[in-house]
């Protein structure tokens, strides 16, 4: 156990924030062990993965960060026509989808270049390009922080959601992922509907893409909207799309004939985020430390020097000035610790 660690690398971000006490834990029997540790028993405790999720709204946490850097990939079924593959929490989403994609194993593609672990998958159901998580997702391993023991969670236990499963919201730091299976399809159609899947594609020329050149499309299509961590601070998305009643959404199509939106089963709208914070002022808008990144508005930048709290201010800011141009409320996507 480390004490008084700095979190930048840990949190997409680039925050400064310190944390009182730091473990890493690289395989599963290390999480026992510190489970039944009175450190942790006596102490906050916050549950990292990639950290690419998650705001330090505070200089300081005070408890112990438990960082999970477990690795491993393992195929339990290679089917006639399926394959189900367990990936350990710590490994590398991005990594893990490229090779699934390299397999020819269908089912995460348009999930590909997502950053993050493995392990923080599940908790906010990830989508992009017309898939979600939860279509290939099997079940996971966990482990119940209170008591030490094990739990498998299938798929019906997530209660996955858009952007929610049940460890965000009923059992959020309750339990630990350590690792998650996939159910993966070795023959299926490709998902090309969304967004510019299609434009890109002709573009480069490419009539029938294979599952690869899905994936590098979808890879170059997040890369020409999406600030890259390595360079800028962020955490992808900061707020989700709101969810608003039709008559609302007539209403405001009246005043704004070009929104985009989309029908949702029970008769709603959900709205474009990034459309509304766009139309209400605010893309490329900045100060010295923070901004709204100017090719996708719904994703808030750290460009340097700043603190957790300027994100809060400013997310704040978006959700007032949105609410009162377009009387719709957004709410964050991101964990704020
Ligand atoms: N739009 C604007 N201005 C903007 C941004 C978007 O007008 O600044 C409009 C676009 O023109 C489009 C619509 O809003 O008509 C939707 O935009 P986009 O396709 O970029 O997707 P999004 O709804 O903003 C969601 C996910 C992203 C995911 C993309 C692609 C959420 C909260 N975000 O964004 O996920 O990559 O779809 O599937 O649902 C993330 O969660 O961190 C994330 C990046």
């Amino acid at each position: 156990m480390k004490t008084n660690v700095n979190l930048r690398p840990y949190n997409s971000f680039g925050f400064d924030a310190v944390a009182k006490c730091f473990t890493e834990i690289n395989d599963i029997q290390q999480i026992e062990e510190l489970i039944q540790s009175d450190i942790f028993q006596l102490e906050e405790h916050l549950i990292l993965s990639g950290g690419n999720n998650v705001l330090f709204q505070n200089d300081f946490f005070d408890g112990i960060v438990v960082y999970i850097n477990t690795k491993g990939i393992e195929i339990l079924k290679d089917g006639e026509n399926e394959v189900i593959i367990r990936a350990q929490a710590g490994e590398d989403w991005p990594d893990f989808v490229r090779y699934t994609a390299e397999k020819g194993w269908h089912g995460l593609e348009n999930l590909a270049h997502i950053p993050g672990k493995v392990g923080a998958a599940p908790v906010q159901n990830i989508g992009a390009y017309g898939m979600e998580l939860k279509d290939s997702f099997l079940r996971c391993e966990t482990i119940d922080i209170a008591s030490g023991t094990k739990r498998t969670f299938a798929k019906e236990d997530c209660r996955f959601g858009y952007r929610e499963s049940v460890f965000k919201n009923r059992l959020k730091g309750q339990y630990i992922i350590t690792s998650v299976d996939f159910l993966l399809k070795k023959n299926a159609p490709l998902h090309l509907e969304y967004g510019n899947i299609k434009v890109y594609l002709e573009q480069n020329g490419i009539e029938k893409p294979t599952l690869l050149q899905l994936h590098d499309a979808i890879c170059a299509i997040r890369d020409a909207k999406l600030p890259d961590v390595k360079q800028i601070g962020s955490a992808g998305s900061f707020f989700k799309n709101p969810v608003i009643e039709k008559a609302q959404f007539e209403a405001l199509q009246k005043d704004y004939p070009n929104m985009p939106h989309y029908d949702e089963p029970n008769g709603k709208v959900k709205v474009p985020a990034g459309w509304l914070i766009e139309h209400a002022g605010w893309k490329g808008w900045r100060n010295e430390h923070v901004g709204v990144y100017d090719k996708q508005a719904l994703v808030l930048v750290h460009y340097g020097g700043g603190k957790g709290h300027d994100i809060v201010d400013l997310a704040q800011r978006i959700q007032d000035s949105v609410k009162a141009t377009f009387g719709i409320a957004i709410s964050p996507e991101v964990n704020i610790v």
